[in-house]
C-alpha cells in the first residue's frame, strides 16, 4: 500500500466518524489520502477534520470555482490508485447505481476510470430493501467492489446486517483491491483476433501456445492465454424467502475457484462470477464479481461479455420463491407457508443462445445417476460446446477431489478421480489448446 493515493469518498451517516480512524489507518500504512465530503457525510463531520487528518484539503463541492480552477473533479477522479466509499449509504450507491452525477461525489465515481470499492453502512431494513439488493447487485455487475456489511446492534436500535465493517476488514479490501490493480497495470495487454475454434475439443495435447511476451502467474512461463478473456461462474446461488432465510444448495465455490486460478496461472485475463461463498480470488489477473441470486448472476455474466470462453461452474438454484420483505412468523396452530417457486433464466443455455456467445462454451454438470447418459443430453439441450459431468452423490460438493467426465461432440472422456486442483490445471490447459 505503501505509496498509493486513495480518494475517500465520505457519504452520509453516522458510521461518517469512521472513516476518520480509516484515514488515519491508510495513511499509518503508507497510503496518501484525500477526502470528498457529501452534504450528508458533513452532517456528521466536518471538513476541517478530515482535512487534518489527511493533511490535504477537502473538496465538498462541484461548484467550487478554487477547487475546479486547481484540481478539477475529473483530474481529482484520476489521480487517486484507488477511489474508496466509506461509509457508502444507500442514497449514495443508488446514486452510484443509476450513474447520477448531482454532487461532486457522484460526478468523480461516474468520470472515475480507477478501481471503486464501496463500504456500505446503514440502518437494516434499508441494506435489505429489494432497491438496495438492485442497486448493490447492479454495482457489482459494473465491476464495483461492494463489501457485504457487518452485522450487529446498530446505532438506530435495529439489529441485522448494515453495520460499517470492522476497521481491519475495510483495511484489508484495501490492500487486497490496490494488490490487484498493480498486477492489472503490470500485465494489461492488447486483446487478440481470435481464429476459429477446432470442431470440438478432442483432447490433443502439445498444440503450439500463443506469446505475447507476458507471463502467467503459475511461474511456469506458460503463458498461453494471454491476451484471452475468459469467464467464470462459481459457487451456490442463495434465493432468499424473507429478510433471514433463503434457498441454498452444497456448493463449496472451490472447483470454479480453482478453474479461475488455472485460467489465470495461464496468462487470462478472467472474470469470476462468485455466488455467496467465503474464498480467497485467485491470484493473477481475476477480476471477481460477487453475486447472491441466480438473476445476478445471470446480470453479472451478461455485462461481463464478451468473452473467449466461458466455464460455468456454479450450481445456479433452479427456481427461486416469491421473497417476502417482513420475516414470514409461525402462526400458532396454523399450516406452514407454502413456498411459490418460479424457475430462474439458464445462464449456460441462455448463453448458447446469444449473439455475444463465447467461442468456447463449458458447463458442468452435477449428477447423481446415470451420470454420462445425463451429461450427454444436458450438453445438446444447453448448446454447450463441453460438459464436464460429475457424480455428486458423494462428498464431491464441499470436498477437494472430483472423479469428472468430459463430454465433448467427440465422445466422453473419464479422468481419474483428482484434485480440484489438478482438474482445473487439466481444464484449463485443453480450453487454451482449443482456443489457439
Ligand atoms: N446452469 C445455469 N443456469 C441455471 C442452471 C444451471 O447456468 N439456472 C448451468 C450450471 O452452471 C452448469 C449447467 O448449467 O454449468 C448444468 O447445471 P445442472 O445443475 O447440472 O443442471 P440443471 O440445469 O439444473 O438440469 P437438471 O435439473 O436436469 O439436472
Amino acid at each position: 500500500m505503501r505509496g498509493k493515493r486513495v480518494l475517500l469518498i465520505v457519504g452520509g451517516g453516522i458510521a461518517a466518524y469512521k472513516s476518520c480512524e480509516l484515514i488515519r489507518e491508510l495513511r499509518r500504512n503508507g497510503c496518501a489520502v484525500r477526502c470528498v465530503l457529501t452534504a450528508g457525510g458533513a452532517q456528521f463531520v466536518t471538513p476541517m477534520l478530515l482535512a487534518a487528518l489527511s493533511e490535504h484539503p477537502v473538496h465538498t463541492s462541484l461548484w467550487d470555482l478554487k477547487d475546479e480552477a486547481e484540481m478539477g473533479h475529473i483530474q481529482l477522479s484520476r489521480e487517486a490508485d484507488l477511489l474508496v466509499v466509506c461509509p457508502a449509504s444507500a442514497d449514495l450507491l443508488a446514486r452510484m447505481a443509476t450513474g447520477k452525477a448531482d454532487d461532486l461525489a457522484a460526478t468523480v465515481l461516474l468520470a472515475t476510470d480507477k478501481p471503486v470499492l464501496a463500504v456500505p453502512a446503514m440502518n437494516v431494513r434499508m441494506w435489505l430493501h429489494p432497491a438496495t439488493k438492485r442497486n448493490v447487485a447492479q454495482l457489482r455487475a459494473d465491476g464495483v467492489e461492494v463489501l457485504e456489511p457487518d452485522e450487529g446492534p446498530m446505532a438506530c436500535g435495529e439489529f441485522g446486517p448494515g453495520r460499517l465493517p470492522e476497521m481491519e476488514r475495510i483495511v484489508a479490501a484495501v490492500r487486497d483491491r490496490l494488490g490487484r490493480s498493480q498486477f492489472q497495470a503490470q500485465n494489461t495487454v492488447r486483446a487478440e483476433p481470435v481464429e476459429a475454434l477446432p470442431s470440438s475439443g478432442d483432447g490433443k495435447d502439445g498444440s503450439p501456445s500463443t506469446s505475447s511476451g507476458r507471463t502467467g502467474v503459475s511461474g511456469t512461463g506458460d503463458n498461453s492465454l494471454a491476451g484471452r478473456h475468459v469467464l467464470v461462474t462459481a459457487g451456490p446461488t442463495h434465493e432468499p424467502i424473507d429478510p433471514v432465510r433463503y434457498i441454498a444448495n452444497r456448493s463449496s465455490g472451490k472447483q470454479g475457484f480453482a478453474i479461475a486460478g488455472a485460467l489465470a496461472a495461464l496468462g487470462a485475463r478472467v472474470t469470476l462470477v462468485a455466488g455467496p461463498v467465503a474464498l480467497p480470488t485467485p491470484p493473477g489477473e481475476v477480476r471477481r464479481v460477487d453475486v447472491e441470486t441466480a438473476r445476478e448472476m445471470a446480470a453479472a455474466v451478461d455485462a461481463a461479455l464478451p468473452a473467449d470462453a466461458a466455464v460455468l461452474v456454479a450450481a445456479v438454484a433452479d427456481w427461486r420463491a416469491e421473497a417476502s420483505a417482513a420475516k414470514i412468523k409461525k402462526r400458532a396452530g396454523g399450516p406452514p407457508p407454502a413456498l411459490s417457486l418460479t424457475e430462474n433464466p439458464d445462464i449456460l443455455a441462455g448463453l448458447a443462445g446469444s449473439p455475444d456467445r463465447p467461442r468456447l462454451l463449458v458447463g458442468f454438470a452435477a449428477e447423481t445417476e446415470e451420470v454420462i447418459e445425463h451429461a450427454v443430453a444436458k450438453r445438446a439441450r444447453k448448446g454447450c460446446d463441453w460438459i464436464i459431468a460429475n457424480d455428486v452423490s458423494g462428498n464431491v460438493m464441499g470436498g477437494d477431489a472430483n472423479r469428472p467426465h468430459l463430454v465433448t461432440a467427440g465422445g466422453v472422456e473419464s479422468w481419474d478421480e483428482l484434485p480440484k486442483a489438478e482438474v482445473a490445471a487439466r481444464l484449463a490447459r485443453r480450453i487454451a489448446d482449443a482456443l489457439s
